[in-house]
């Protein structure tokens, strides 16, 4: 054997013995509880045959505790660059066999690289989360590490995608890097995300919990929110994971990619002329309407189980990825709270980062009262979703269907908040306040005289309430001022949809030159 071969077959055993990680033992240990290892991820996430690895021989610097001794090819993230459907992403997956993927100075090193050359080359991140936090061993040099790609997620925040899978249990610095990224997704069962597990709560705070109840997939996915997307296994994970990216341009100067459409642009639908109850405050489902009006009834929704009284996420119009927007009737009558403010704040501006059109569907009866609400915070997180909507210089689309009052109605992108094309159908009232409100308010006075008189005071009330509902509650007076473009038949929604996104394809709208807002938080 001549010295090249031997060299390169040395290369070929270094690499063999890279891909093995923590080692068989810990591999198994790794299957045996429902996940898959670091590269196995990669290889599910990622056209077949393009991943390029980088960093396989870095080693860690670590002298404490014995970790001199306790060296393995590449530490515990495996870093590099790779096409998904064609498109160039970079993507890490830490290693839980390794350390229990825990963060050493070397591996922020690795992660730091790839993000990086993910900004220069202007393509998504995707980062497989299976960590135990900053490697207890490292100490402040494992920290520095988190706090160089924490920087590196914030500076490329708003400037390419940044995509979280949690496939494991992630505390500390694991779950706020994440907490970065634009998307998070968690595998259920297998992956709990939290800043100190359950023991060391136990020893602070005396509270017993297990890890499923401190962080487990389904608490951030409709208690705290933290969480985007949830799915059954590493593969669901993975395959979703591969399905918002198609709706997302690469990076912020780019436009999503657009799909080939079959769908007619004027298909009508007769079920929408007949969807809404004739009781104004009966519920209908949201979801149908969505269904009726996008490109093959597609809908691919962001955090759906997390304040379901309003409905955020992609589809597409003529193949164009928009962003939807919608309050649903069938959930607390659809009205705003703190929950469905922050929730629909945040994709507007994500939507708005990435040149992603805004579409809403507007049927809100008004904000949440009530000390739960004010205690919490709504004033600020409503303003979150005004200022959400209002800096925003995406193209914008809002059709009132029904209810469109007061506060509500200002924040779900109306004409003042710089919303491009305003429909509403027929069936809309928009107004400061409802009938009933607004009636007590303004004759209240009158009615309490009538009482004293002995006068009939509910047949005064319904009079007055019929009197305000024939003058606001239409969407006529919207329109005679112009706040409404046009008031549309429902079963053209679609095709008014798709046009007006044409119109509005080249738009240019710019906001005052100033570093940043900011933003009420
Ligand atoms: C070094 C770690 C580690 C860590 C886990 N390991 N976490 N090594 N530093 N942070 C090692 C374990 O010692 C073990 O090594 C192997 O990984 C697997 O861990 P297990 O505990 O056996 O696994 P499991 O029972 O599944 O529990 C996983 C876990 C738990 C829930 C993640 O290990 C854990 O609670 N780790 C500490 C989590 C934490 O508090 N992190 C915060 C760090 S501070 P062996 O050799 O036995 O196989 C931080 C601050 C950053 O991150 C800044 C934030 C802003």
């Amino acid at each position: 054997m001549s010295k090249q071969v031997e060299k390169i077959k040395t290369l070929v055993e270094k690499r063999e013995q890279a891909r093995l990680g923590g080692g068989l033992k810990a591999i198994e240990k790794q299957h045996a509880r429902g996940k898959y290892t670091a590269r196995e991820r990669i290889d599910m996430l990622v056209d077949e045959g393009s991943f390029e690895e980088y960093d396989m021989f870095k080693l860690h610097q670590c002298h404490n505790f014995g970790m001199e001794k306790k060296q393995i090819l590449g530490d515990g993230v495996v870093t590099g660059s790779a096409t998904i459907d064609g498109r160039l992403v970079y993507v890490y997956a830490q290693d839980f066999t390794v350390n229990g993927g825990s963060l050493s100075l070397t591996m922020a090193q690795k992660i730091c690289k790839i993000m990086d050359l993910a900004m220069q080359n202007g393509a998504p991140i995707i980062c497989m989360n299976d960590s135990g936090g900053a490697r207890i061993q490292e100490g402040i040099c494992a920290l520095a590490g988190y706090g160089e790609i924490f920087e590196r997620n914030i500076l490329a925040s708003g400037v390419v995608p940044q995509i979280s899978a949690i496939l494991g249990p992630c505390a500390g610095g694991a779950v706020y890097s994440p907490a970065l990224t634009d998307f998070i997704f968690m595998s259920e069962r297998t992956s709990y995300m939290f800043l100190t597990g359950p023991k060391v709560v136990k020893t602070v705070t005396g509270e017993d919990i297990d890890a499923e109840h401190l962080g487990g997939a389904s608490v951030h996915a409709t208690k705290s929110g933290v969480t985007h997307f949830t799915a059954k296994n590493d593969t669901e994970v993975l395959a979703l994971i591969k399905t918002l990216l198609s709706y997302l341009p690469s990076n912020n100067t780019e436009e999503a990619p657009r799909l080939q459409n079959e769908d007619p642009i004027n298909r009508t639908s007769d079920l929408l002329n007949e969807i809404l109850p004739d009781d104004p405050n009966q519920a209908y489902n949201m979801y149908k309407v969505i269904g009726e009006i996008t490109d093959n009834g597609e809908f691919f929704e962001v955090q759906p189980k997390f304040a379901k009284n309003l409905i955020t996420g992609f589809a597409r119009f003529n193949g164009q990825s928009v962003g939807i927007v919608a309050n649903q009737p069938q959930a607390y009558a659809g009205v705003l709270d703190t929950n469905a403010s922050r929730k629909g704040a945040r994709f507007v501006r994500f939507c708005d980062a990435f040149n992603i059109p805004i579409v809403s569907l507007v049927d809100v009866p008004g904000f949440l009262p009530g000390t739960g609400q004010e205690y919490n915070a709504v004033i600020l997180h409503g303003a979150q979703l005004l200022y959400a909507y209002g800096e925003a210089t995406v193209p914008k689309i809002t059709i009132t269907l029904r209810k469109s009052y007061g506060g509500s109605h200002i924040v779900m992108g109306c004409k003042q908040l710089r919303s491009d094309l305003n429909f509403a159908w027929p069936t809309a009232e928009i107004a400061v306040m409802g009938a009933s409100g607004a009636v007590a308010v303004l004759s209240a006075k009158e009615a309490k005289m009538k009482k004293e008189a002995g006068e009939d005071v509910r047949a005064f009330l319904a009079e007055k309430e019929e009197e305000y509902t024939n003058l606001f509650a239409n969407p006529y007076q919207a329109a005679q001022y112009g706040y409404i473009d046009d008031v549309i038949e429902p079963r053209n929604t679609r095709f008014r949809i798709c046009r007006g996104l044409a119109q509005l394809a080249h738009k240019r709208q710019q906001l005052p030159a100033k570093k940043h807002g900011c933003m009420p938080m």
